[in-house]
């Protein structure tokens, strides 16, 4: 298994947490006996500081030259104020859009070890695993025309066509198949236009799909009932704005924004990045959360390489080590909280005897 990764650390925390996904994937190849090419570039701020542009050209063919591009977070308070071109995010959705990955799958999922971490009560949130598949091209990210008019006002647009529904749909009841077979799909269809379109174009692609079942929920009202009860959801699908604010919700249900990973498939090439953001508060400490950058590299040996027994084994090192109470601060651990590189290498040394037991298990 020979595997070009395009590896893009970005701003704040986003070298820190990559360095561990990096570790944690070069053991995954070393001990399997698989090829994994690493290839750092930068994006985002870094990136206009080295280059003078968040996504250098070099950088973008690089990634496209890649089998997959594992990246850490973009962003930071002294780039607020360059022009929206030059911005770190501007970077990031240049470089999705070039990818073609127009569906962002972010799990949600609750490690019993660490329920206590979040602020809803363990029985609450017990058995919760929520797929979100979130469309990342469309909506009002991307659509035109966007700006300020003369009386000083300002407009962007949600337009969506219905190819563009069909094909993330598509993928959330996939996805849904090869789980609780149960897809929510998320709208404000009492209101937007793109939402009446959104609600029929999922309808119809069910119909190809009558093992899973199908439930159509108001935003609104999802936003709520998440929280409530999150264990009666498995696969979420939504437009592109909502999945942003709701997947950020859903930290709350893991503990720690720190605790998620994400993969944005669909295109020519995989796009992995945990979802939270740069934070330049923690950045340099050596005390952000690493597992939400690991479980992203767990997804790209799922969702680029089809290595889903090695990605089964990133998940249970990841879950073993919380169980081992060892913890970044984020998580509020009860004693002493693990820097970065030490939940990092744990999560390694755990993976490293999984692997080796499975090896040893063949070899017999
Ligand atoms: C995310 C982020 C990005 C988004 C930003 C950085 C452009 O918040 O990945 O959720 O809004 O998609
Ligand atoms: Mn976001």
């Amino acid at each position: 298994m020979k595997l070009k990764i395009a590896v893009l650390p970005g701003d704040g925390v986003g070298p820190e947490v990559t360095h561990e996904a990096v570790r944690v994937l070069r053991t995954v190849s070393e001990v399997n006996g698989y090829d994994f090419q690493f290839r750092e570039y930068p994006v985002g701020g870094a990136a206009v500081v080295a280059d003078g542009h968040p996504l250098p050209q070099s950088t973008l063919e690089g990634c496209l030259a890649s089998d997959a591009v594992l990246l850490g977070a973009v962003g930071g308070p002294q780039f607020d104020q360059l022009p929206v071109v030059l911005r770190p995010e501007a970077g990031l959705l240049k470089l999705r859009k070039a990818l073609g990955a127009f569906a962002n799958l972010r799990p949600a999922i609750v490690y019993d070890a660490v329920a206590h971490c979040s602020p809803l009560r363990p029985e609450v949130l017990r058995g919760t695993n929520i797929l979100f598949v979130r469309e990342l091209l469309g909506g009002l990210y991307f659509g035109e025309p966007r700006g300020r008019d003369e009386n000083g006002g300002a407009y962007d647009t949600m337009r969506y066509s219905p190819a563009e529904i069909e094909r993330v749909a598509k993928i959330a009841f996939e996805q849904a198949r090869h789980r609780r077979k149960q897809v929510t799909s998320v709208d404000k269809a009492n209101v937007l236009e793109c939402s009446r379109l959104w609600r029929q174009t999922v309808s119809e692609v069910a119909r190809d799909y009558p093992d899973v079942k199908l439930e159509h929920t108001y935003v609104d009202s999802f936003a709520m009932q998440m929280i409530a009860t999150p264990s009666r959801y498995d696969v979420v699908v939504t437009e592109n704005l909502f999945g942003d604010v709701l997947s950020d919700e859903s930290a709350v249900l893991s503990g720690s924004l720190g605790m998620l990973g994400s993969a944005s498939i669909g295109g020519a090439v995989g796009l992995y990045e945990p979802v939270h953001g740069s934070a330049p508060d923690i950045a340099g400490q050596n005390m952000a959360n690493p597992v939400g950058a690991i479980a992203s590299a767990a997804m790209l040996l799922r969702f680029t390489a089809g290595l889903h027994r090695d990605a089964d084994d990133v998940q249970t090192a990841i879950a073993r080590v919380l169980q081992k109470g060892i913890v970044t601060a984020d998580l509020r651990p009860q004693q002493k909280a693990a820097s970065t590189s030490e939940a990092g290498k744990e999560i390694e040394r755990t993976l490293a005897d999984l692997l080796g037991q499975r090896q040893a298990y063949h070899a017999v």
